[in-house]
């Protein structure tokens, strides 16, 4: 019989989906001795033999120890999801900027210097590269107003400010401190949707409405349809393949026929049944359970972990050095 292969879960605070996930993951599993567990971690070594097949990370963006364990075992041949170096790297200006590239419409948006440094930074001898004052005038001619000022990374609406004009804007941007801001046209949509992406293929439209209380933001009772339905999977499957995340969620301000890309940078996306529903949740469970399962058999691998220049040597590297060596 084939070795036991475990898939572990890392999670913060969310209490739904954790346990179907896992029983899933026992059930489908149960023919190939793939099992499914809350990962449990306690200080890693380097060269730790991975006692997980394949790690589904929802939370390393707020546990930096995690993120450490996840990288040492993607490099001993774990499978992690999302890929954690790049998930560190991500950031929303370049990923507007991708987005540019490959044809997906975002915002008009500008990147901005920090208004506040660590106190060891000298602003008239360590920043000499920056232009200051800053040509608000210049900026704002390129994104208009209103326009939405917003973290470079970051989540949950915390410092999202929508100003209307130059005043407001000098004013919010005065409070962001030592956060790096970018500066985006405001799209005044008529219409919003979220579409949840697994595997960098499978992906759900819902109808969304940022302006309704947390919990009541998913509207599946008006389903995505027709062009628009066909438009946003397009894009969609788009951007994930291009940013190599299998599971994310990306977002469109939708005005007239363009559907504009406004947030595609949520690699632990919310998969809770209350806010998703439960349609979307039985369907979230099953894609999520699929890929770790193909991760686990070995009958997929991430694409991401080909690119990454240390891989290849470490492939040509069968024995590890010794400790002390
Ligand atoms: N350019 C824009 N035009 C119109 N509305 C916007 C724009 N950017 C952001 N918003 C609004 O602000 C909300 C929060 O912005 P964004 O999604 O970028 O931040 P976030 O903190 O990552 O949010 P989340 O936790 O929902 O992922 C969006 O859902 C949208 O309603
Ligand atoms: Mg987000």
């Amino acid at each position: 019989m084939a070795p036991k292969k475990i898939v572990g879960l890392l999670v913060g605070r969310e209490n739904t989906f954790p346990g179907p996930f896992l029983e899933m993951v026992n059930q489908k599993g149960k023919a190939d001795g793939i099992t499914g567990e809350l990962a449990v971690l306690g200080g890693t070594p380097e060269l730790a033999e991975p006692y997980h097949a394949v790690l589904v990370d929802r939370i390393s963006h707020e546990v930096p120890y995690y993120r450490a364990h996840l990288k040492s075992a993607v490099l001993m041949g774990a499978v992690v999801v999302n890929d954690p170096f790049w998930w560190e790297a991500d950031e929303k200006f370049f990923e507007c900027t991708l987005a540019r590239k490959l044809g997906v419409a975002v915002p008009k948006t500008v990147v901005l210097p920090n208004k506040q440094y660590i106190p060891d930074i000298d602003h008239v001898r360590s920043l000499r590269n920056l232009q200051f004052p800053l040509d608000w005038e210049h900026i704002v001619s390129y994104t208009g107003l209103p326009a939405v000022l917003k973290p470079n990374t970051g989540g949950g609406w915390k410092d999202v400010f929508i100003v209307h004009t130059m005043e407001e804007l000098i004013t919010a941007y005065d409070q962001t401190g030592l956060k790096t801001m970018i500066l985006q046209e405001f799209i005044d949509w008529d219409d919003y949707v979220r579409c949840i992406c697994i595997g960098r293929e499978h992906v759900m439209p819902i109808r969304y409405n940022p302006k309704a209380p947390f919990e009541a933001r998913y509207q599946i009772s008006q389903p995505v349809e027709g062009t628009l339905r066909d438009q946003a999977i397009k894009d969609a499957r788009t951007l994930v393949e291009a940013l190599g995340y299998d599971m994310d969620t990306v977002e469109f301000a939708i005005k007239g026929d363009v559907l504009y890309a406004i947030d595609f940078l949520n690699p632990a996306p919310d998969f809770d049944n209350f806010s998703i529903k439960e349609d979307s949740f039985r369907w979230v469970v099953d894609k999520m359970s699929d890929l770790v399962l193909a991760y686990a058999r070995g009958e997929a691998t991430p694409p991401w972990r080909e690119e990454y220049r240390w891989w290849k040597y470490v492939k040509k590297t069968p024995v590890p050095n010794p400790v002390g060596t």
